[in-house]
């Protein structure tokens, strides 16, 4: 595992967004995974000033949503897309067939799965994904019990996320499912970089770091990935730091 420590959040998303420029430098046709969430905003800043200062060019990147809510889509205020194309999509301009996201709404779930699964095994594998830390350790919507075997799939969320979860919303929501890539996908991604900040991440990381591998904490799967990265700052880092 390689770890990033930054003082401060801002640091931290400078360097994340400096990843990905430097991927997409490399290989301008990438396909690459970004979630919604409060961890990546920075990031997403970051890479919003670096293509208005033509310092890169994601016209050729292909992306791949992380998870989704079921039940909510692109104009429910709250969902991972409506953020994603507000935060990333549309200040980067891009285009719609660029990019391919799960309809947390359609019928057929389950052919929602397959759709987004079939896209990776064409066109992947991933060669970067970017992932959060739920502070019950998920990844996406993978909740402690998920099987490190899955690809994508549609969960009952953990008590935990449905609890977090409503910082997204204005009002309270009911939340129950989620639809999402699966551990799998992650685990064949080429480059892994998972970002966490603030002190209520602290005991997370430190499990998924320095704990048992373990359903129980899926990030603790990604000791097993030969190019994953932790990007922290400090409060996010304590108890690693603490433990040391
Ligand atoms: P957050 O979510 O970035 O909003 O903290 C991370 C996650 O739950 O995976």
């Amino acid at each position: 595992m390689n770890l990033h420590v930054f003082e401060s959040y801002e640091e931290m998303s400078v360097n994340v967004a400096q990843c990905i420029i430097d991927l997409v430098k490399e290989k301008p046709d990438a396909l690459i995974c970004l979630p919604g969430g409060s961890t990546p905003l920075g990031t997403y800043r970051e890479l919003v000033k670096a293509v208005q200062e033509g310092r890169v060019d994601f016209s050729r990147v292909t992306f791949v949503g992380l998870d989704e809510f079921v039940g909510l889509g692109r104009e429910d205020e709250g969902s991972c897309q409506h953020f994603l194309f507000t935060e990333v999509y549309g200040p980067l301009g891009i285009k719609e067939s660029q990019i391919h996201l799960f309809d947390a709404k359609a019928s057929d779930l389950q052919a929602e799965c397959r759709r987004i699964d079939e896209l990776l095994f064409r066109r992947g594998p991933l060669d970067l994904i970017l992932l959060g830390i739920g502070v019950n350790g998920h990844l996406g919507f993978n909740e402690p019990g998920v099987s490190f075997d899955s690809y994508c799939h549609v969960v009952d969320l953990d008590e935990v996320t449905k609890t977090v979860g409503q910082k997204y919303f204005k009002e309270p929501k009911q939340l129950s499912q989620g639809i999402t890539l699966g551990i799998k996908h992650m685990l064949e991604a080429r480059k892994v970089v998972l970002a966490a900040n603030g002190p209520q991440k602290a005991e997370a990381v430190y499990q998924a770091l320095r704990g048992e591998v373990t359903p129980s904490l899926p990030a603790s799967v990604l000791q097993t990935h030969p190019n994953a990265h932790f990007y922290l700052d400090k409060a996010a880092y304590a108890k690693v730091e603490e433990t040391r």
